[in-house]
């Protein structure tokens, strides 16, 4: 659609930011916390890049107070971080701790009292290691009962001051990452399990959600889904279908049973074909069905690309750019489902996510046609090499990267989509997973690197003004 003009952004939107606990925070075993299961994994050699890992982050547990105030004078209406679980119940279970209690009910009065909006993930991956040692985490049925009892803690601690609630973060990229291709803790490689241990994140995710309407909390809450949007290569049906099958996979897999709480059809025969379709309980698809979110949490980064890949021969898996390396990533796919392949009309990144606006406003229309929930954009944003020269960073790439995805939010909200907020990945530069420090997402430089001795100083990077001014301008001035 094209249109002669576009709507307003309206005046209650969420223009913010985001973190995640151990992306930031440091200070992994202070005032009571114990070990996640990040703080283990992050020590295996040759898991994450040149062994980077989070024990001090860039330090925001002692410095959150100078984050905030830049939240501040950047002018920012909200800000999603998450909840680190071993602060609040240092083994998952058990007593509280309050001294870790403590440290996010600072933060959140300290965002209230300065303007800005929490908005509360309960999971961004940070398991506490006492329940996969005890139970196996995802892999037992218990953790939705531990899952449920931490997030009543944060309920009862938070209500009214939190309205807006991120139940799971990207539960698709956890679960695959962690047990089926192993670059996640727990890292392990079995597609059986992996499914088994997604349909426990999905009953987690329904009890969840009923809790906090059981309790009549006041707010909203809904989980946090990666949307990569799949195109096929071209008009060949057999292209087609590909892309059809990796839409069905990993898309409608997961967004199906938060919605409508059943998984798609095709995408259970096929796992029930290949004897990998999860085992389900008396009462789980009662569960499933009874959940429903107030609202769809999309983390958006890229759009994918596919082609047809048969049975006999077809391209396997392969593994992630992790080296910033342009170029470097190789074919993937399933084979008599889909390949990825490069699209031609799509820059790349340097780690060759794709750079895909258009991508976004497809994907916000793709959910509002199947699912006409509102969406809150999550994450969105772009890792890139930042050169720090004379005390400034010119990231204009990130500018016009943050820049083309507002306008695609704008002209699908002017198509007909709800969107209520937008929060780019990330406020502060941060620990990236698998890729340390060097890929940075900020709109605040943070000084630190592979070595972990940088001197955490924050510099605003030219990002950070000219979010400030798409804030104050209510993203009129586009
Ligand atoms: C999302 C996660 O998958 O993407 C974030 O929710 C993560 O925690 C972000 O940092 C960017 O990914 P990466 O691998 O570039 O750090």
């Amino acid at each position: 659609m094209e249109h002669k003009q576009l709507k307003d952004f309206p005046a209650d939107f969420l223009w913010g930011s985001a973190s995640a606990a151990y992306q930031i925070e440091g200070a992994p075993f202070e005032d009571g916390k114990k070990a996640s299961v990040w703080d283990n994994f992050v020590r295996i050699p040759g898991k994450t890049f040149k062994g980077t890992n989070g024990d001090i982050a860039v330090d925001h547990y002692h410095r959150y107070k100078e984050d905030v105030q830049l939240m501040k004078a950047q002018g920012l209406k909200s800000y999603r971080f998450s909840i680190a679980w071993s602060r609040i119940l240092p083994e998952g279970r058990g007593e509280v701790n309050q001294e870790g209690l403590k440290f996010y009910e600072n933060l959140i009065d300290d965002l209230v009292a300065n303007g800005i909006e929490p908005i509360v993930t309960i999971y961004h991956w940070d398991l506490p290691q006492t329940l996969q040692d005890l139970y196996g985490g995802w892999e037992s049925r218990e953790i939705i009962a531990d899952f449920v009892n931490y997030a009543e803690v944060l309920f009862k601690a938070f209500k009214g001051k939190v309205k807006y609630w991120v139940s799971l973060n990207e539960q698709n990229v956890f679960t695959n990452q962690g047990w089926a291709i192993a670059t996640h803790p727990p890292g392990k490689t079995d597609l059986k399990l992996f499914y088994q241990v997604n349909h426990i994140a999905n009953l987690t995710n329904a009890a969840v959600i009923n809790k906090f309407h059981d309790m009549q909390m006041p707010g909203q809450i809904g989980p946090s889904f990666a949307y990569t949007p799949q195109y096929p290569k071209d008009s060949d049906p057999m292209n087609v279908l590909a892309a059809e099958n990796a839409e069905e996979m990993n898309a409608h897999f997961w967004m199906d049973v938060y919605l409508y709480g059943a998984y798609p059809t095709a995408a259970l025969t096929y796992l029930q074909e290949n004897g990998l379709a999860p085992e389900f309980a008396e009462g789980d698809a009662e569960l499933l069905k009874s959940a429903h979110p107030d609202f769809l949490g999309i983390n958006y980064y890229q759009s994918a690309t596919d082609a047809w890949n048969p049975l006999d021969g077809g391209v396997g898996a392969a593994e992630f750019n992790t080296t910033g390396k342009k170029g470097t990533t190789k074919e993937s796919g399933v084979p008599g489902l889909y390949k990825k392949i490069n699209n031609p009309f799509i820059e790349r990144t340097n780690w060759d996510w794709e750079i895909d606006p258009e991508g976004l406003r497809i994907a916000l229309r793709r959910i509002t046609s199947r699912y006409r929930i509102p969406v809150m954009i999550t994450e969105n944003g772009l890792g890139e090499y930042d050169k720090l020269e004379d005390g400034a960073v010119h990231d204009d790439y990130r500018i016009k990267y943050l820049e083309s995805h507002v306008k695609a939010i704008k002209e699908a909200m002017t198509d007909g989509c709800q969107v209520i907020g937008y929060h780019t990945w990330s406020f502060t530069d941060l620990l990236s997973w698998l890729n340390g420090y060097q890929k940075r997402y900020g709109f605040v430089y943070v000084d630190q690197d592979e070595t972990m001795k940088g001197s955490l100083k924050r510099i605003p990077k030219d990002s950070y003004y000219w979010y400030q001014k798409i804030i104050a301008d209510n993203g009129g001035n586009l």
